[in-house]
């Protein structure tokens, strides 16, 4: 009988640590937020929705943009309930990254209503979605994932700059390593030739960190840090067309494994509240399980990152000027 009850101790011991080792790092930073304004993009699920109830626990004022309002009210029911804090502040915003004009409008919304935003979180995605150009003819994980954030995080600096540490996390993914740069181009000059959805994806998290890295040079001299970050694998909804995933069968057949190895959107929010609460100021980085990290050797290219930030704004053209529209 002894031997049973050892041998469950050492299997349940060995789960344990293997589930602990998974779920990754945890943010230890305990600084508070109170009354600061955080805009996050798809808050209303998810990483996002972890995150945002994670800062709202530290008193921030929230911003969630969603591009099914209805989804972001019961996100905002949610968080509120679990509070039970009626001085927490979360506004339910509707922004659709896949449509210039309506990002314009969320951003002119957002002056109008704040005089300064503490930081802003690039977070909304797609994941093998199916390939179709946006009413903008960008393709829709390209724009999802990246354009629409790069207009995003234009439109938003002067509030950002208005804050006394303004801070903006892009948030990538490991996926951006499966990118060589002739997949970089040949997917950013050519939107209409529709490629493998695990390359589209992680061009658009590899342009996200080459923008992190670009942007970071150009807000050099102002009270903005920006970084990207790696979630880590995470049980979410972004798996929703992923066909492994997407049928039941063979979900049923994974779910005793991702148990253990994939993590809770809480957890996989960890890195994101990191990045928005540590006091190391550097910028430019990439982090990941809640440390520095270094990305890949295309995306830690600091002649590439210039380059692709003059290529984004060439395929952007006429639809978008950093001069005129920010
Ligand atoms: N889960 C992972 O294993 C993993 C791994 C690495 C990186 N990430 C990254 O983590 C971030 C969060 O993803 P998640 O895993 O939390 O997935 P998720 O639950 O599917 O969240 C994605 C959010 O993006 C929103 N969204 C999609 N298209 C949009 C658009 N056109 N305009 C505005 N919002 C839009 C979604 O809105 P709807 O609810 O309306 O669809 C949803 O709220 C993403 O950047 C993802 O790439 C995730």
């Amino acid at each position: 009988m002894w031997k049973y009850a050892a041998g469950s101790v050492v299997v349940g011991t060995a789960l344990y640590g293997l589930i602990k080792y998974f779920a990754g790092g945890v943010c230890r930073c305990s600084a508070r937020l109170d009354g600061q304004v955080i805009v996050i993009t798809g808050a209303n699920s998810g990483i996002g929705k972890a995150l945002a109830l994670e800062l709202a626990k530290r008193g921030a004022t929230l911003v969630l943009a969603c591009r099914d309002t209805n989804k972001g009210l019961d996100a905002k029911t949610y968080i509120l309930r679990q509070l039970k804090n009626e001085n927490i502040k979360v506004f339910v915003k509707h922004l659709d990254l896949c449509s210039i004009s309506s990002i314009r409008k969320f951003s002119v919304n957002l002056i109008h209503e704040f005089s300064e935003i503490y930081a802003l979180v690039n977070n909304a995605a797609v994941f093998y979605h199916p390939q179709h150009l946006t009413e903008d003819e960008y393709e829709v994980t390209f724009q999802t994932n990246y354009l629409g954030h790069f207009i995003l995080t234009h439109h938003l600096q002067t509030l950002l700059k208005n804050s006394v540490h303004g801070r903006i996390v892009n948030v990538a993914s490991e996926a951006h390593r499966i990118v060589n740069v002739y997949d970089l181009n040949a997917v950013t000059k050519c939107q209409v030739e529709f490629r493998d959805h695990f390359i589209a994806y992680g061009v658009s998290k590899l342009a996200l960190i080459l923008f992190t890295r670009e942007l970071s040079k150009r807000l050099r001299n102002t009270n903005i840090i920006v970084n990207a970050v790696n979630p880590g694998n995470v049980e979410t909804s972004i798996f929703r067309n992923f066909p492994a995933l997407c049928n039941p069968w063979l979900y049923a057949l994974q779910w005793p494994i991702r148990l253990i190895i994939i993590k809770n959107p809480q957890q996989g929010a960890q890195t994101l509240l990191h990045a928005l609460l540590t006091t190391n100021r550097s910028t430019g980085q990439y982090y990941s399980d809640c440390k520095l990290a270094l990305p890949s050797p295309i995306a830690a290219n600091d002649k590439i990152a210039s380059e692709y930030y003059q290529l984004t704004l060439e395929i952007l053209a006429d639809k978008f000027n950093t001069e005129s529209d920010c």
